[in-house]
């Protein structure tokens, strides 16, 4: 696996391996990986020729008050992680690299970042778009992998693709999830051992919402379905319960799926987001 601190490196890197006609895919991340990254890692090893990941706790998506300096950074592990299950390129800028002066453009996608997380995380979604919009012309990706967990992250970029014709497609993959439910996320580390038994709940109560859905419930009736469930763990400090369009985001006022169930909660110092696709 090559280590690339650089832009330049990279470029060059890929200038060669493109020469060869061969399919790049990217995936995006913050480090601290789990098994929900090495899935996204593992999905793109079988689908191209050469996985490209992106290591880079990015400053302008967090707000003041939220765990930029806390966030877990484990350079060491996470490359041991990264070859183990066979990346190429593993791009690890320091922020000077990324950021070299004070950016005065940056990338808004409208709407979309509107309900759930962008409705508590003033300006998140700009970080985080501005950020992968750098990232997709830096690598010139064929596809870049994201989870479903951050499930408005998904639509947020994949918008933003469309709409700037970066020519990359969005790959969207399933949620890895511990074997009591609780989705992988790197702020897991957080939870204390009693907060850490309770955690499970949140995705418990999505998946209560998702089949009053499915026997015909209205979004609003799911939402007040999964409000009142986790109202019984008093430990929860939620912020949203939504019924949502699974691509417009709008919501969903009407009964029986499409509709995507999504809630966020912190529980202690951890904030979770969590949510369940229910398909027609
Ligand atoms: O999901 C993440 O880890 C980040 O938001 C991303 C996509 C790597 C952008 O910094």
């Amino acid at each position: 696996m090559r280590v690339a601190k650089t832009i330049n490196e990279t470029q060059a890197f890929l200038r060669n391996v493109r020469r060869d006609g061969k399919t790049v895919g990217l995936v995006p991340t913050m480090g601290a990986f789990h098994d929900g990254h090495l899935s996204l890692m593992q999905r793109a090893r079988n689908e191209e020729d050469i996985v490209a990941v992106s290591l880079f706790v990015n400053p302008t998506q967090f707000g003041p008050n939220e765990d930029f300096d806390g966030y877990t950074r484990d350079f060491e592990n996470d490359a041991r992680l990264a070859q183990g299950v066979g990346v190429d390129l593993l791009f690890a800028p320091e922020a000077e690299e990324m950021y070299p002066d004070r950016p005065l453009t940056t990338v808004h996608v409208d709407g979309l970042t509107e309900p759930l997380c962008g409705a508590f995380r003033e300006g998140h979604f700009d970080g985080v778009t501005t950020v992968c919009c750098k990232l997709f012309n830096i690598f010139s990706p064929d596809r870049a992998y994201f989870g479903r967990k951050d499930y408005q992250q998904v639509q947020v970029v994949r918008r933003m693709a469309i709409d700037l014709n970066l020519g990359v497609t969005i790959v969207p993959v399933p949620t890895v999830r511990e074997p009591d439910g609780l989705a992988m996320s790197s702020r897991n580390a957080y939870l204390t051992a009693e907060e850490r038994a309770v955690a499970p709940k949140l995705y418990e109560a999505l998946q209560a919402g998702a089949n009053a859905i499915r026997q015909g419930a209205c979004g609003p009736d799911a939402e007040a379905l999964i409000r009142d469930t986790l109202a019984a763990e008093p430990r929860f400090g939620l912020q949203y319960v939504s019924a949502l369009h699974p691509e417009t985001l709008e919501p969903a006022t009407w009964s029986g799926p499409p509709m995507v169930l999504a809630a966020a909660a912190f529980l202690g110092k951890a904030r979770l987001i969590d949510n369940v696709l229910v398909e027609a």
